[in-house]
């Protein structure tokens, strides 16, 4: 299992173990309320005298007396002045002017930088605006000035100047949903601090409590773009408490207080102020907090108006002592517990909502006008694009953004209807769309990426990049400030080496409160058409049959012909060997297979015509790594395969073991594989272990055709015992057997040389020993894969070895291409997320080569794989992910290489074609070119052959 996957799978574990002990805590907590005298009843009292006195004194407006009469006693001055705090307006920062010359967040000693020639998208007007060939001038941690050379020249005295020779530049990006910090890079036991386990409503918690400021993930997102982050508690309970606002930037003082922006509290001239910044709290409605707390929908929906009348009663009563405190006799009513749920209906808090399905975003509207506070967003919020007017619904004067993902979707039943088109459809109906990480889900690194993906389906240019910084910045309250390139806006900005929207766009330099944030950046040039404003393909069509099916779209492609005639091809790539032909012009498709390529091949009478507009015809792109085929929805046991047993804890003796055939719980015509089908991924791959934690000896794989609707269908199944996979990473499992204890039982089982009969298990490993069976095994850290070459080498020197996952595999590049080893990087784009691979290779512009490539040019054989929870919905995602492996390593890949990563150099590296049947690959033709944002299938084939779907 990937490792992210394992990740997921022991919080998840955790929290099984810790419900227990939640409702015990409960329990306790019940008894202590019965016990003690009810607040409720102290709060009453104080009420009534509030209330009263409200009949003979006038009500007083804001601003009050700082500087209460020293004659009153002591605790009715604090009183007033905890009276000045909750009766100043709400938040309603004017925006920064080009008058601010210095931020707060300014660090001494940064000197000046002078940005010359940049093509700046600046945010303004609607994100339609850009300026070419200006000039921007970082200093005092602000954006000093915006012009021409001459406009900057007389302010820019002693400032570094950089051309950026026409480089785009944009504000930062920010993250409006990020556990970065509090879910700390690599994941230890140590270091979960995102979700209490104590109780379903803490609004008392702040996420700041918790901040990890080691966590390895900030210097990473910083490489992406990521400049602000609204950091909210996790979703476990109802109300998991309090968020706060960071930049990534490492600090002198390497405090969590240090990397706030705009903290709603600080300590100001020796003594704790309340500042007029906006606060943030996260709640959740839905499945987490049913999994935890046995907060069914019904349960918590009460749990919120519980919550929200007790604010509102604290709210009453402090209100009542505000109106006439001198006549006070008991102090000014305070309660840790629910003065946040008081400031939220006071207007001073910015409330981000979990909630995914129909129903939790109608309840939850409702109670926004039972008890009349805003929402600042809703979060992941799958179905938000089936019901645009009920958000508009919401109390406030405004609607609230929607903070999605662009495609990460099937993880469990609320997140089954999640449309790719939902960011379009929502921006039509005039909802604020924000794509956010949910770091570490999503590596926040790559949140441009979720903005491309918005923009490849249907989201037009300007509103995908204020998906990731206006609207963010205004959703977390800090668009006075931040999230747009104007003067007097903090100097956090990106320059990219390509237009942004553009796949593998790579930040050149990033630079936070004026300082560059990069050292010695690892940068190459992109070509000038990935520097082009791009237009968004036309999805109306698909948009309108996800909300009419309400997120559920029949996907059999209806379209067909048997004879198709592809006109404008520029590129072909297919054949054994796997070969491309420049502009071939026509590309000829009969019964599945392509009969004549070139100007001059007979087109029949009867052929479909399909003008690809120099686009690419290539062999069907094959996906391995996720749940696909085994599993529609990873936390619904219902909808897989189920568990895998554990040879080394069910079997003592594993020479008479069953060896699992992951075909046996093939699954065909699941959302998944239709949805990845459509984009030209004709092939999965999958070995058991859909469920639960990866076993060490997983089973045997299998391909199958993510367009067969069963088993029996022709080419459903194309190779039916792929290769042996085994786990070697594998944190998730209870009672785990330690690596060595996996790779001795290994080096026994390969140094057999014959076993009894009916043994297939031992078998399995005699004919991997020979070279007749494959051997794939899950490992990234590069100590377990350097024991695995030493295996092959000592003990099966014709083992055919493939690494999967990989992370730290380049360190032993040379051992393993000479060991002909091959490795198949999973996820492509790796991140730190255990342990074992820390040592990752990150790619540009932290390093000069990525993973993949660092490995293809030292000779080793390399493919894309998947991991992780985001796999499953990543498949359809194959072509971005080999567009951005060539984007950003040109000088290492041909295309032809890239298009072998997920293609060839996977079916060689996980066996499909070792045995006797070669299983043909499908064919899949694109509008467009296949490595650029905005290429479309058109025509596509599976496997099996037969007619040409047509998209
Ligand atoms: C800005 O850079 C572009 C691209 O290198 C160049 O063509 C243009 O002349 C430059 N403009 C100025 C004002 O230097
Ligand atoms: C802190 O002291 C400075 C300088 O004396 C003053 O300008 C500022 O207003 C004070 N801040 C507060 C919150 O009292
Ligand atoms: C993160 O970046 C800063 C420079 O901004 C650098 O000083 C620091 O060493 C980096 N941290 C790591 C872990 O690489
Ligand atoms: C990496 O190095 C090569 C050769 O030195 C250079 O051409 C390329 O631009 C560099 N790429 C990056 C992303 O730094
Ligand atoms: C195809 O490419 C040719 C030459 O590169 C260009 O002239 C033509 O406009 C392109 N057609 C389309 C539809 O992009």
């Amino acid at each position: 299992m990937s490792p992210h996957a394992q990740l997921v799978h022991r919080r998840a574990v955790d929290v099984e173990k810790n419900a227990q002990v939640s409702d015990d805590l409960a329990e306790d907590d019940k008894q202590r309320r019965r016990k003690s005298p009810s607040l409720f009843r102290v709060l009453a009292a104080l009420a009534l005298v509030g209330v009263t006195a409200f009949y003979y004194t006038a009500s007083r407006a804001w601003p009050w007396d700082p500087q209460p009469p020293s004659d009153l006693p002591p605790f009715i001055r604090e009183g007033i002045k905890q009276c000045e705090i909750i009766g100043r307006p709400p938040p309603n920062p004017a925006p920064a002017t080009r008058e601010r010359t210095t931020s707060d967040r300014f660090v001494p000693g940064t000197g000046a930088v002078w940005l010359k020639n940049a093509t700046v998208w600046t945010g303004n007007n609607k994100g339609h605006e850009v300026l070419y060939e200006v000039d921007v001038l970082l200093d005092g941690g602000v954006i000093r000035r915006i012009g021409s050379s001459e406009d900057v020249r007389d302010e820019a005295i002693d400032a570094d100047e950089v051309d950026l020779n026409g480089a785009w530049l944009t504000p930062g990006l920010v993250d409006v949903h990020s556990h970065i910090g509090v879910e700390a890079a690599p994941a230890l036991n140590g270091g979960q601090d995102g979700n209490s386990i104590k109780g379903s409503v803490r609004p008392f918690l702040r996420s700041l409590d918790g901040f990890n400021t080691h966590d390895a993930s900030f210097n990473l997102s910083i490489a992406g773009g990521i400049t602000t982050m609204l950091v909210l508690p996790g979703s476990a309970g109802n109300i998991g408490g309090q968020a706060f606002t960071f930049k990534p930037r490492w600090t002198a003082e390497n405090t969590p207080a240090s990397m706030q922006v705009e903290p709603p509290f600080r300590i100001e001239n020796g003594s704790w102020e309340r500042t007029r910044a906006w606060r943030h709290i996260k709640h959740a409605c839905g499945e987490n907090p049913a999994r935890v707390y046995g907060n069914v929908r019904m349960e918590s929906a009460y749990a919120f108006r519980e919550a929200y009348t007790n604010g509102k009663a604290l709210k009453d009563i402090q209100d009542a002592w505000c109106e006439d405190p001198r006549a006070q006799s008991t102090p000014f009513p305070q309660d840790l517990e629910w003065e946040a749920l008081a400031d939220v209906l006071r207007g001073n808090v910015k409330v981000n909502v979990h909630c995914y399905e129909t129903v939790d975003i109608d309840d939850f509207v409702r109670i926004t006008n039972e008890f009349q506070f805003p929402v600042a967003a809703f979060h992941h919020a799958h179905e938000a694009y089936l019901v645009p007017g009920v958000i508009k619904q919401a109390y406030g004067p405004e609607p609230p953004a929607v903070a999605i993902f662009a495609n990460f979707a099937r993880y469990k039943r609320e997140a089954y209807r999640l449309s790719p088109y939902a960011a379009k459809v929502l921006n039509d109906a005039g909802i604020k769309v924000s794509f956010k990480s949910d770091h570490p889900a999503i590596d926040s690194r790559y949140l441009v990426f979720e903005a491309q993906q918005g923009h490849a389906f249907g989201l037009p240019w300007a509103e995908a990049l204020a998906s990731v910084t206006t609207v963010s910045a205004h959703t977390a309250g800090l668009d006075h400030r931040l999230g747009y390139v104007r003067e007097g806006y903090d100097a956090d900005v990106v320059v990219w080496d390509s237009f942004p929207l553009a796949l593998g766009a790579t930040p050149k330099q990033t630079y936070i409160d004026g300082i560059p944030q990069l050292v010695s950046p690892h940068v190459g040039n992109k070509p000038a058409e990935a520097q082009e404003i791009t237009t968004h393909g036309d999805y109306a069509k698909e948009a309108a049959a996800d909300v009419v099916s309400r997120g559920d779209p029949d996907l059999r492609p209806r379209k067909q012909a048997s004879k198709v005639v592809f006109e404008h091809v520029k590129e072909v790539y297919l054949g054994e060997p796997f070969v491309n032909t420049i502009n071939p012009g026509r590309v000829v498709v009969s019964d599945g297979e392509v009969v004549c390529i070139g100007r001059e091949c007979v087109v029949a009478e009867d052929a479909a015509h399909v003008d690809l507009k120099n686009g690419t015809v290539t062999r069907g792109l094959i996906t391995a790594g996720s749940r696909l085929g085994h599993e529609e929805i990873d936390m619904e046991a219902s909808t897989g395969d189920g568990l895998v047993y554990d040879a080394l804890a069910v079997n003592s003796d594993l020479l008479s073991g069953v060896l699992v055939h992951g075909v046996d719980g093939a699954q065909f015509g699941t959302k998944g594989a239709l949805m990845a089908y459509r984009e030209g991924i004709t092939t999965g791959v999958s070995w058991p272990g859909a469920l639960g934690p990866a076993r060490f000896i997983a089973g045997v794989s299998f391909s199958f055709s993510t367009s067969a609707p069963h088993p029996l269908a022709p080419g459903a199944i194309g190779t039916a015992r792929a290769a042996l996979h085994l786990n070697l990473d594998d944190e998730g499992a209870d009672n785990n057997p330690s690596i060595s204890t996996k790779l001795s039982v290994l080096r026994r089982l390969l140094r057999q040389k014959s076993v009894v009969e009916d043994n297939e298990l031992g078998q399995a490993f005699v004919d991997a020993a020979e070279g007749k069976l494959r051997l794939v095994v899950n490992a990234n850290s590069a100590d377990h894969i350097g024991a695995l070459v030493r295996i092959k080498r000592d003990v099966a020197p014709a083992l055919k070895l493939t690494i999967f996952g990989g992370a730290e595999a380049y360190m032993l590049a040379d051992e393993l291409a000479r060991n002909h080893i091959g490795v198949v990087v999973a996820p492509g784009r790796a991140f730190p997320y255990e342990w074992t691979s820390r040592r990752f290779l990150p790619g540009p512009p932290l390093s000069n080569l990525t993973l993949p490539a660092l490995l293809h040019k030292h000779g080793v054989k390399v493919g894309l794989g998947l991991a992780g929870i985001v796999a499953s919905s990543s498949t359809r995602l194959t072509r971005f992910e080999a567009a951005w492996a060539y984007a950003n390593a040109p000088h290492v890949f041909s295309k032809r290489d890239a298009i072998a990563l997920v293609t060839t150099n996977l079916e060689e590296l996980l066996g499909l074609n070792d045995g006797a049947e070669v299983a043909s690959s499908g064919i899949v033709a694109y509008e467009g070119d296949f490595f650029s944002l905005h290429a479309r299938v058109r025509g596509v084939v599976g496997p099996g052959g037969g007619a040409m779907h047509l998209l």
